[in-house]
């Protein structure tokens, strides 16, 4: 046999591209391919990509930029662009820079093999159709190899709902939902090989309407209830999910399904209904009060994160003291917060308003001043409790096991001898600004 060629991917954006490298892997395993770790010494690169804000977008081009060094010394080193600036950029990205041999859009990955040897053939090879085939079906084939404790699992890809700013349905495609039986099948194959957690992945991962057993759409709350029944599977996550699609079912799961954990990715984006219309939320601040009420309700020890975009055109002062407002009104674990960035091809962009670069950069500013300050509450108040921690792997010091929370935090014990995937209950002794520790219960 002839010996391996080496492949190595890096991953920008977000956790669904994480799970896209891993399929991208394992498709490229028939060609002859094994991942590694560097670039160096690798026969094929490709980057994963992210197309969300500006500053995503054009790290890719520096990367490829100094990836033209190694392309110079190695000519046969071939050099692949996938993910969303893929489908955004198409062949754009081939004549801005003419070494890339290969680029590929998140629908056409299950075509990698066929545009590998293309590329290998000296040709120009480019994919970003939405093609008709089941794309998952196609990348279904896995290795058995053990891993580690925790997953992800894409069951929703897409989206339909055009907020104002948002390329996401534009480089994911429609909503497209997994059949019900596919998803049980990996998740069993995943738990076999080791896995305890699986965080379930889709764009909306809330409107999830997979086809069942029984021929009728399943909702989310449906598929977890059936997942929460495999064996050795002891934690479930599900994210991103729109305030929308937070249905009745759904709310009652997070109650009253153990596995599920009790946390909740719940992107709001802005405060003020004049701002929120205008992106296209199609949800007004109100209505999302309500819907955290619910599920408050339904899980009072629930954390809550989020996701906030300032500066969007026309913000006013007023417009933003209403996104404090609402922070404060719901008081967050976690926050992922963005300055409006126009991209190209969205309603916003062709839109005048724009906010003052200065203006955008204070309010980032005063909010994430806010929610670090929450999110340093929320750890703090952990202190003196007992949570699960799934552990992952050993620490840094002799002895030391890190785990995740059920919140998500990361979590330092003193433990000798815990082996990755145990899960145990943990007392919390301190708190750091990014990470627990605490002692065996
Ligand atoms: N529903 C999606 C959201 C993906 S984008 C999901 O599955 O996660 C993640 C976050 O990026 C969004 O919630 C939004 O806060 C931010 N974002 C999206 N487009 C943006 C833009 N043009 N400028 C700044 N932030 C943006
Ligand atoms: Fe983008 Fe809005 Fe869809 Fe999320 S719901 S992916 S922010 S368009
Ligand atoms: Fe980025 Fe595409 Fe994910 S734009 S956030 S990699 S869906």
């Amino acid at each position: 046999m002839s010996e391996a060629k080496k492949l190595y991917i890096k991953t920008y954006g977000c956790q669904m591209n994480v799970y896209d490298s891993e399929r991208m892997a394992e498709a490229l395993g028939p060609n002859g391919y094994v991942t590694v770790d560097s670039p160096d010494e690798a026969d094929m690169i490709l980057l994963n990509t992210c197309h969300i804000r500006e500053k995503a977008a054009e790290k890719v081009y520096s990367e490829l930029g100094r990836l033209r060094g190694l392309k110079t010394k190695r000519p046969d080193l071939k050099i692949g662009v996938a993910g969303c600036v893929a489908q955004a950029e198409g062949a754009e990205i081939m004549l801005r820079q003419p070494m890339v041999d290969l680029v590929v859009g998140p629908q056409s990955y299950h075509r990698l093999p066929e545009l590998e040897a293309k590329a290998g053939r000296g040709q120009k090879a480019l994919d970003t159709d939405f093609p008709e085939e089941d794309k998952f079906a196609e990348l279904a084939a896995r290795p058995k190899a053990k891993r580690g404790p925790t997953a992800f699992l894409t069951v929703q890809e897409g989206c339909d709902k055009f907020c104002a700013f948002c390329v996401v349905p534009y480089t994911r495609g429609a909503e497209v939902s997994r059949p019900v039986d596919r998803v049980l099948t990996e998740a069993r194959d995943l738990v076999s090989r080791g896995v305890r957690e699986i965080t379930l992945l889709g764009q909306n991962v809330n409107a999830y309407h997979g086809e069942g057993p029984d021929g009728r759409d399943w909702g989310l709350a449906r598929l977890v209830y059936a997942l929460a029944e495999i064996d050795g599977l002891a934690r479930i996550r599900f994210t991103t999910s729109h305030p929308n699609d937070m249905d009745d079912a759904l709310i009652a799961a997070l109650g009253d399904c153990d596995k599920l954990m009790p946390y909740l990715h719940l992107p709001v984006q802005a405060g003020s209904d004049r701002i929120l219309k205008r992106m296209n939320r199609s949800h007004t601040r109100d209505s999302y009060f309500r819907v955290v009420e619910r599920i408050r309700a339904a899980r009072p020890d629930i954390a809550l994160s989020g996701d906030f975009i300032v500066g969007f055109p026309e913000e006013t002062d007023a417009d933003f003291a209403e996104t404090m407002d609402l922070v404060r009104q719901v008081n967050y674990a976690a926050c992922f917060s963005f300055k409006y960035s126009s991209r190209p091809g969205t309603p916003a962009a062709e839109r005048g308003g724009q906010v003052d670069p200065e203006v955008a950069s204070a309010r980032l500013i005063e909010l994430q001043t806010l929610l670090n300050a929450q999110q340093l509450a929320f750890m703090k108040g952990m202190v003196g409790r007992e949570v699960g921690v799934l552990f992952e792997k050993a620490g840094r010091h002799p002895g030391q096991m890190v785990g995740k929370s059920d919140y998500l935090h990361a979590v330092h014990v003193t433990a000798e001898g815990l082996a990755p995937g145990t899960l145990a209950r943990v007392r919390i002794i301190d708190a750091g600004a990014n990470s627990l520790a605490g002692v065996l219960v």
